[in-house]
């Protein structure tokens, strides 16, 4: 396995490209069993989540091949309805292939994905509404085996705005005989980008971006090209590392848009950023951040998976301040990891309390999860001494290149084995 090994106290200072967005890629490459004909998709990160889903669509019939950061997939053979086990234990997203094969082919028989370090996370809202539209699921040897002669439209209100369960909706209802309208569904830019990806291919949905969404299913679908948009959180990650180490980052390819919950709570605090282009930021530690009150929400309110990283931040800024969790319920695993490096957190299951230290001392953290991972990365560039982070297989799922790009805006971070 590999570590991280960081010398943390160098103020980062240069240009990052953003990369096409892990989140937004998973569902739209999810989504080509839905097409006649070959997709060609580009903007695609080279992580180990999106070489999972490939591997899957691979399963269940399609060919594919990923260069540079193009992905084509078309079916080859005849579509296969099983996802295993071995495949949705290593990525919850596989879910998502549960929409669109029920759509497809009448069947879907997928792992149920179980729990997870976050949370219990279940998958109920999403096997709700697709019954909703017709199909009939059992639970059998730990699979979810769904059937359904052709899915109908249905008006759907969804418990909670879920993101999943918003995008497998979108898949089905594409194909769905009549009109589904989706109501309190997710708004986040990712479900929007699957929505334009969708209609780009033939599809006819509107609303996307509000909680109201209409599908009025098609026939068929077609190829296309599509550019997965940039990531949202990747983007924040490094505004964050440039305010935590105290320098100056250009961030060029950046859903500037999609960022604004983020955008206002740095400025909270004390950083500066500059985001008068649509597709470039630039942030700024000019003097001392602070501390500042954040609560988690769905979008656009402040997104859970920058938690972990305003956390670090929090850790070295003046005063206090607590950080509530809305969204998941076991989403904290870092803070112990933090005071292993000398921060002043406690917490309780949904909200910390933060009290900023002077500096961080460097030490050996393990990551827990692929957002705590980052926010151990970005710990160890502010602390002083080395930080070891192990385990960043988490990391390898969600960033594409972070060492290299965190090193070439004059970070000192190396990646080397565990022992
Ligand atoms: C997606 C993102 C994840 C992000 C999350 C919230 C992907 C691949 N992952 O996850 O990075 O943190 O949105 O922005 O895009 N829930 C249920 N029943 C369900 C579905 C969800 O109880 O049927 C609960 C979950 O346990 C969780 C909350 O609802 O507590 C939010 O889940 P959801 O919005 O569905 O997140 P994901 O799609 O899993």
């Amino acid at each position: 396995m590999d570590k991280l090994v960081i010398r943390g106290g160098l103020p980062l200072s240069g240009r990052i490209a953003v990369s096409g967005s892990k989140n937004a890629a998973l569902p739209i490459l999810m989504a080509a069993p839905l097409i006649d004909g070959g997709v060609c998709y580009e903007n695609v990160p080279r992580l180990r989540d999106i070489h999972t889903t490939l591997r899957l669509l691979t399963l269940l019939g399609c060919e594919t091949e990923f260069e540079g950061n193009t992905v084509q997939v078309k079916q080859a053979n005849e579509l296969q309805f099983e996802a295993p086990y071995d495949l949705v234990k290593t990525m919850r997203a596989s879910v998502l292939c549960l929409g669109p094969l029920l759509a497809r082919l009448g069947r879907a028989r997928v792992a149920l994905p179980g729990g997870c370090a976050i949370g219990a996370r279940p998958v109920d809202m999403h096997l709700s509404a697709l019954e909703q539209m017709g199909a009939r699921f059992d639970l059998d040897s730990g699979y979810i085996d769904g059937r359904c002669k052709k899915l109908h439209g249905a008006h759907i209100t969804f418990d909670f705005p879920t993101v999943g369960g918003t995008e497998n909706l979108l898949m089905a209802a594409s194909l769905a005989e009549g009109e589904t309208i989706l109501e309190n569904a997710a708004r986040e830019p990712e479900v929007c980008d699957l929505a334009n990806f969708l209609n780009a291919c033939g599809a006819k949905i509107h609303g996307h971006g509000t909680s109201v969404i209409t599908i009025q299913g098609v026939d068929s679908l077609t190829s296309c090209t599509y550019p997965i948009m940039s990531d949202r959180i990747e983007a924040g990650t490094y505004m964050v590392a440039a305010a935590i180490t105290g320098g100056s980052l250009e961030l060029v390819n950046c859903p500037t848009h999609a960022l604004e919950a983020v955008i206002h709570k740095l400025r909270d605090m004390g950083v500066h950023i500059q985001d008068d282009s649509d597709d470039a930021i630039v942030v700024t530690a000019r003097k001392t951040v602070r501390c500042v009150d954040v609560t988690t929400l769905p979008y656009p309110g402040f997104p859970t998976d920058m938690q972990a990283q305003i956390m670090a931040l929090m850790c070295v800024s003046e005063g206090a301040g607590t950080i509530k969790e809305t969204i998941f319920e076991n989403r904290f695993m870092h803070v112990q990891e933090l005071v292993r490096l000398g921060a002043d957190v406690k917490c309780t299951t949904r909200t910390a309390f933060v009290r900023g230290v002077e500096h961080l001392q460097g030490a050996p953290v393990m990551a827990s999860d692929l957002r705590a991972s980052a926010c151990l990365v970005l710990a160890g560039l502010a602390a002083k001494g080395t930080t070891e982070v192990q385990r960043i297989y988490h990391l390898d799922r969600g960033y594409e290149a972070m060492e290299e790009k965190l090193r070439s805006v004059g970070a000192d971070i190396t990646r080397a084995k565990e022992a």
